[in-house]
């Protein structure tokens, strides 16, 4: 059983890896905290609060930070539209975020720890960074932090840039100068996990509430990314940092040193990972080199049928 904390901007994708944490039998949902990114903070909490509701999980959900460490904040509505999370229709809200900040609770649950809690973002870093920021102790007591985020290539936000690390990447430079073991979870492996038509049906065929939410979502994303990136799927970027935890043998990881550019004008936010070892410095991050498709789709699928 892994104990973590589920740090989420909902979001298509980020929906599903909640929908995956929630209730698979290896890890332990400890809770969810909320960060400004494809949405402001606001929708992303409310749409982790409905996600709650609608599938009955009993996980305290945190809301975090409004805005980026230094800059103004951005936003991806293009791809998940006005409220995060377009597409399902959801009953009426009745359940409330905590009254703890989410960068309270990382730091209460992390110092309260054996040393054995994953911070698992699959936003912008800021609540990480902050956390760490206010209370430095926290740092050696963080298990590994798995994260979807940046790109040794291409990125999608920016030519350069991937869109968490972009958004926020004074808080990502904090997270990986801290020390604390990353697993880097980037673009060339999420990009390549496309949620297609025929994924859909397949995961419909379930049957059951968190399928039917997973298809209504998908409906949605599958268009807005034909839009915007012209992909023929939605890439199911988030959901990989669970399936990874779940099965670590799905992914292919090689350590890297990567440092974050933050003075950059057009390269701003790129994670620059020296994927052959150049500047000889020790690896801090493990990054996605390469996924099982077959075996990512029947950990969605096998998590889809706990509902
Ligand atoms: C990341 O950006 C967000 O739009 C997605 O939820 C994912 O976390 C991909 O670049
Ligand atoms: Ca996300």
């Amino acid at each position: 059983m892994q104990k973590i904390i589920l740090d989420c901007d909902p979001g298509h994708d980020d929906a599903v890896a909640l929908i995956m944490a929630a209730k698979h039998p290896k890890i332990e949902l400890l809770g969810i905290t909320t960060s400004a990114g494809n949405q402001t903070v606001e929708k992303t909490s409310r749409n982790a609060l409905h996600l709650c509701q609608h599938l009955g999980l009993d996980v305290p959900v945190y809301k975090g930070m409004r805005i980026p460490m230094v800059r103004e904040q951005e936003i991806a509505d293009s791809i998940h539209g006005d409220t995060g999370l377009d597409g399902p229709v959801f009953a009426p809200l009745t359940r409330m975020v905590e009254p703890k900040h989410a960068v309270q609770f990382i730091i209460d649950t992390i110092l309260a720890s054996d040393g054995d809690v994953t911070l698992v973002p699959t936003g912008p870093l800021t609540n990480i960074a902050m956390a760490m920021r206010y209370e430095p102790d926290i740092v050696p007591k963080i298990k590994e932090i798995v994260l979807m985020g940046g790109a040794y290539q291409l990125g999608n936000w920016t030519a350069a840039a991937e869109f968490n690390i972009y958004v926020d990447a004074e808080a990502a430079y904090v997270v990986f100068t801290s020390g604390v073991p990353i697993v880097m979870m980037g673009l060339e492996v999420t990009n390549t996990v496309l949620c297609t038509g025929d994924t859909v049906t397949r995961m419909e065929k379930i049957g059951n509430t968190a399928s039917k939410l997973f298809a209504d979502m998908m409906h949605f994303f599958l268009k807005t990314n034909k839009e915007v990136f012209d992909m023929d799927g939605g890439p199911l970027h988030d959901p990989v940092t669970i399936a990874w935890l779940i099965d670590p043998s799905c992914v292919t990881l090689k350590e890297m040193y990567t440092e974050i550019e933050i003075r950059s004008n057009l390269c701003y936010g790129r994670t620059v990972c020296d994927y052959f070892g150049m500047t000889k410095k020790p690896p801090n991050s493990r990054v996605a080199v390469g996924i099982d498709q077959e075996k990512f789709w029947d950990i969605v699928e096998s998590c889809l049928r706990l509902y």
